[in-house]
């Protein structure tokens, strides 16, 4: 049973992909077989679009308009069209993975370089957007069918609010996302979804800065389609009550939901480990499934963050081996994979 299959009456199911997996004809097999949507798990991110050698050639000329290429993208276009999978997009304004030179003043790479201005900053957001948009809709339209158009602007507690040391943040003020928007749903293509992404968006305090401050300013305008929970959780610190509490809250908001990077920390290979591992799954596709069946929440996608275990990101980021994904080092199903088949049934 494939995962899209099994879930094709309710939502798209997808994985991030990597460099490597276009590279390899069995992970392009298994992409094939299982799933209805990809993102660029990394070669969509500013810092791939940014042709770095050419902007600081020549900061004069590209002052306004930086200067932008396209070979890391396109591998995962390419696919994404020749195999039908839509992509989503990922990301357009981030503080992360977005070099510190394109925030400063003649994309200066020095220490203390000052920010670039406020106006100059908002004619680059504006042209950045435009010229991937613009570059994506051309040569590949109808592909990218969502857009991450910012991903977490807000602190790791929403008490905390803004996050203030992003390159945006510094440069333009707050008021950097609610632009951001404007100028995505300018030059996005009909139909194109707008996405806020964050993570931990089950914590109270962040939850509502994120409704309060980014939501609804964005509905009162028209200008977002979809709340992305990118829900990187931890096995032994699992609050799923508190999690479909912040699932109802964004659906209640008449948003799609997309639940964008899936993943559940997990450092217990046993059987015992794996069989938690998937019993957290379980419950988590439960509180999923029955919100699109309730009305509670508009669920339209969810993605794992990852293929398979060995490739996650999260034994980096833990500093210890992560079995937390839905697929083994070979791409062998997991007790978690049988459970997301049979919350369905
Ligand atoms: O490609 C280089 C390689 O050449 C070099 O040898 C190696 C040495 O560290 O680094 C490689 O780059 C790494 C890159 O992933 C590709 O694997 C970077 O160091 C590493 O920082 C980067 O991590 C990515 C991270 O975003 C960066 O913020 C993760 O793969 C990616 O999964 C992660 O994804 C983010 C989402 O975009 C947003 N939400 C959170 C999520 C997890 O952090």
């Amino acid at each position: 049973m494939s995962l899209k299959k099994a879930y094709e009456q309710f939502f798209s199911m997808g994985t991030s992909v990597s460099w490597s997996n276009m590279m390899s004809e069995e992970a392009k097999a298994e992409l094939k077989k299982h799933y209805s949507s990809i993102t660029a798990e990394n070669g969509m991110k500013p810092m791939f679009f940014l042709d770095e050698k050419e902007n600081l050639a020549n900061p004069e000329k590209y002052h306004e308009c930086p200067a932008l290429h396209f070979e890391s993208p396109r591998i995962y276009l390419d696919f994404a069209k020749e195999s039908g999978i839509p992509l989503r997009g990922h990301v357009l304004v981030w503080h992360s993975q977005t070099p510190m030179w394109f925030f400063k003043e003649k994309y200066s790479k020095e220490e203390d370089a000052p920010w670039a201005s406020r106006e100059i900053m908002l004619t680059r957001m504006e042209n950045y957007i435009k010229g991937v948009l613009e570059f994506v809709q051309t040569e590949y339209p109808g592909v990218v069918y969502a857009w991450d158009v910012v991903n977490e602007a807000v602190e790791e507690r929403g008490q905390q609010g803004w996050r203030q040391w992003s390159g945006w943040y510094q440069s333009i003020g707050e008021d950097f996302l609610i632009h951001a928007y404007r100028f995505a749903r300018k030059y996005a293509a009909p139909g194109v979804k707008l996405f806020y992404n964050d993570y931990n968006t089950f914590d109270t305090f962040k939850k509502d800065f994120i409704v309060e401050n980014i939501l609804k300013p964005l509905i009162a305008e028209g200008l977002v389609d979809g709340m992305g929970m990118q829900s990187h959780l931890v096995l032994n610190d699992l609050d799923l009550d508190g999690y479909k509490q912040a699932l109802y809250k964004y659906g209640g908001l008449g948003l799609e939901i997309q639940v964008t990077e899936l993943d559940i920390h997990n450092n217990d290979p046993s059987e015992d480990g794996l069989n938690k591992l998937a019993e957290a799954y379980s419950e988590l596709f439960h509180i999923l499934l029955d919100a699109k069946k309730n009305g509670k929440a508009n669920v339209t996608n969810v993605t794992i963050w990852g293929m398979k275990d060995d490739e996650s990101w999260l034994t980096d980021f833990r500093k210890e081996t992560s079995y937390s994904l839905l697929f083994g080092n070979n791409y062998e199903p997991k007790a978690a994979y049988q459970a997301v088949i049979d919350a369905v049934k």
